[in-house]
């Protein structure tokens, strides 16, 4: 069965890193056929320059359809002080496919160990994954703007933190089984209710560890101790906050993919830093981001893990081969980065 992927390149850098994840995909599946094919949609400032919305219908439709989404970065300068901005596609496409979990695995590179911004010891053995809560809490409750008074609402129902417990219990049991849930239990009702059902999530997964954190203390342990994460398990914002924070732990986001899972729908995929509109159209930007966010699309929507594999075993090859966009220090550039790629699968 041939499977859809619908591409949304978005902005700045977006379409340049997009070309490579795709050019990438090509490769991958020649090698391993697997049948697929793909639609481009606008998003972002694309989508309001070609629809007045960074969400366009049309986008958001094929989307839906789609058996996965690959989304390269949105944003850009131009619409700064614009009434609707690029983000709220993003916002909205979360909200409309219901993708509540966010999967964000930071792992470090040998060959780009020294960009850390960490002492080498603390960074050895560093591998984890945040799971971020990503359609509900702070971000989707109430915004009350007044003008003297300001108000936003942190909503989370039982249901809503059960099923990102789940998610994250599932992983670990794949991974170093120890799960560390996030809160600020000290403070919020939404803590303390976020806390019992991490609590009752674990009963069911005995193999599993769990530990609770405090979102401040966690904030720390991520710089004085990040080995000792496996997966982190947060509601929306503290995940926001803590998944930019780990995201500098490999010394760049140029090789950080993402992935957001609903329940039975379309996944998507994509890097986790923005559209970089200081280096678009320069043909310099680092397509690793992208390129591993196809893999991880290839594991997880199709379970094509020899293709994953070989991607991430590709990556690690072209770096420790010392070819290097400019962002980690070499002078390589998009298009001889991915062909190195592509010739180490
Ligand atoms: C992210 C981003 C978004 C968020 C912004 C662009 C709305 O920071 O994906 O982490 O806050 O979720
Ligand atoms: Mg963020």
């Amino acid at each position: 069965m041939t499977k859809t992927i619908v591409t949304l390149a978005g902005d700045g850098i977006g379409p340049e890193i997009m070309a490579a994840g795709l050019e990438v995909l090509e490769a991958v599946a020649k090698k391993n056929n697997f049948d697929y094919t793909t639609v481009a949609k606008p998003f972002g400032g694309a989508g309001i320059d070609v629809a007045g919305h960074p969400l366009p219908e049309d986008t958001l439709e094929a989307a839906k359809t789609a058996d996965a989404i690959l989304l390269a970065a949105i944003g850009s300068p131009k619409y700064d002080n614009a009434p609707v901005r690029p983000e709220q596609g993003l916002l909205a496409i979360r909200k409309e496919l219901n993708l509540f979990a966010n999967i964000r695995p930071v792992k470090i590179f040998d060959a780009l160990k020294h960009l850390s911004p960490l002492k080498p010891e603390r960074i050895e053995g560093v591998d984890f994954v945040v799971v971020r809560e990503l359609t509900g809490g702070i971000y989707f409750g109430e915004h009350i703007l007044e003008d003297e008074k300001a108000r936003d609402i942190n909503d989370y129902s039982a249901d809503e933190i059960r099923r990102i417990m789940h998610k994250a219990f599932k992983l670990a049991q794949m991974r170093g089984k120890k799960v560390t849930s996030i809160d600020k239990q000290n403070v919020l009702a939404t803590s303390k209710l976020w806390r019992n059902v991490a609590e009752e999530v674990a009963t069911e997964y005995p193999d599993v560890t769990l530990e609770h954190q405090l979102v401040d203390s966690a904030a720390m342990i991520m710089i004085t101790n990040p080995a000792r994460f496996d997966v982190v398990v947060t509601e929306n914002l503290f995940g926001d906050i803590l998944s930019d924070e780990s995201s500098v732990l490999p010394g760049t986001l140029g090789v950080m993919p993402s992935a957001s899972h609903s329940e039975g729908g379309p996944s998507l995929y994509e890097p986790i830093h923005g559209s970089a509109p200081d280096i678009a159209g320069q043909g310099i930007a680092n397509p690793i981001s992208m390129i591993l966010s196809v893999a991880m699309m290839l594991r997880e929507s199709f379970g094509e893990i020899a293709g994953a594999e070989m991607i991430e075993n590709a990556v690690d090859k072209t770096l420790n081969q010392g070819i290097l966009t400019r962002d980690i220090g070499g002078q390589t550039s998009t298009a001889d980065m991915t062909a190195a790629i592509i010739s180490n699968l």
